[in-house]
């Protein structure tokens, strides 16, 4: 919910406080920018199905997730749905959910959303170790797994801290991909986070990082987009896309007074979108 995501950041402004010492297409060519679709980076992160088209329609982005196990309605045809484990809520039924996406093509796992935080997953390190084993691991033959999604607050057992003491935890579980989240003022920040994550990837021979939420903080408050945040995705997209540690990433998100205004596509939407 949106309301969680405000929280969210004010929350990670608190645990920053606390811990101040650490750290358009012709016809002709849509065949073409199709296929080039499927190499894309970009993802639509959205609650809403039926407006992700408004996204990929751009032929700029590639892949999907909604924070759930179910589509929640129908995806554009060229659009890889990526299913997600958010936490302690969804272990019912999950099972049966993740089993019916592997079948209809899947291709990777996600894992909890926010451990790190109260308001979100809320696990500590050891115990999500404990769950991923049992809940996502088992499917490690039939997918490729993305660890549990941190934030970028700071402290003991929170973003990266946590990350770490996870993967110590997790040695056995199979994990292809380490995910993280971003929230902040500037693109200079936003580098400096996604290189310690890609950093902290590389000490534990993760092949890939996923940025699957970031965003700046003055693009949060559901005006559809400043154009500081167009600005800031001019700049830090073609970083992203060039870092070959970074695989896949999604801006926060897909939605009306986001990347969206209404079902069209914000200031903030063009810049994500081109
Ligand atoms: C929440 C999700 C929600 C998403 C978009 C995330 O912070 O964890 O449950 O779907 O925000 O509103």
């Amino acid at each position: 919910m949106v309301s969680f995501k405000y929280l969210t950041t004010a929350l990670l402004a608190t645990t920053a406080l606390a811990a101040p010492h650490a750290k358009s297409h012709s016809h002709h060519n849509l065949h073409a920018s199709k296929r080039a679709t499927s190499s894309s980076k970009r993802g639509a992160a959205y609650n809403d199905a039926s407006l992700v088209n408004a996204l990929s329609s751009s032929g700029t982005v590639s892949w999907a997730y909604d924070w759930n196990m179910d589509i929640m309605g129908t995806l554009p045809t060229d659009i890889e749905y990526v299913p997600m484990l958010w936490g302690t809520k969804m272990f019912t039924g999950w099972f049966a959910a993740i089993q019916t996406l592997l079948n209809s093509g899947s291709s990777y796992i996600m894992g909890f959303n926010e451990p790190d935080i109260a308001s979100q997953a809320a696990m500590s390190s050891s115990s999500a170790a404990n769950y991923y084993r049992e809940y996502i691991t088992k499917f490690s033959g039939e997918a490729k797994l993305v660890s549990p999604a941190v934030t970028n607050g700071v402290g003991s057992d929170v973003g990266l801290d946590w990350m770490r003491n996870f993967l110590d935890s997790c040695t056995d579980c199979d994990i292809t991909a380490l995910a993280v989240h971003w929230y902040g003022d500037s693109a200079d920040d936003f580098k400096t986070f996604v290189g310690q994550a890609t950093d902290l990837a590389a000490e534990y021979s993760l092949s890939e990082t996923w940025v699957t939420e970031f965003a700046l903080n003055s693009d949060l408050s559901g005006s559809g987009g400043t154009q500081t945040s167009s600005d800031f995705l001019t700049e830090v997209l073609p970083w992203l896309d060039e870092q070959t540690a970074v695989s896949r990433y999604a801006y926060f998100m897909c939605a009306d007074g986001y990347l969206l205004s209404g079902s069209d596509l914000s200031i903030s939407g063009k810049a994500y979108t081109s």
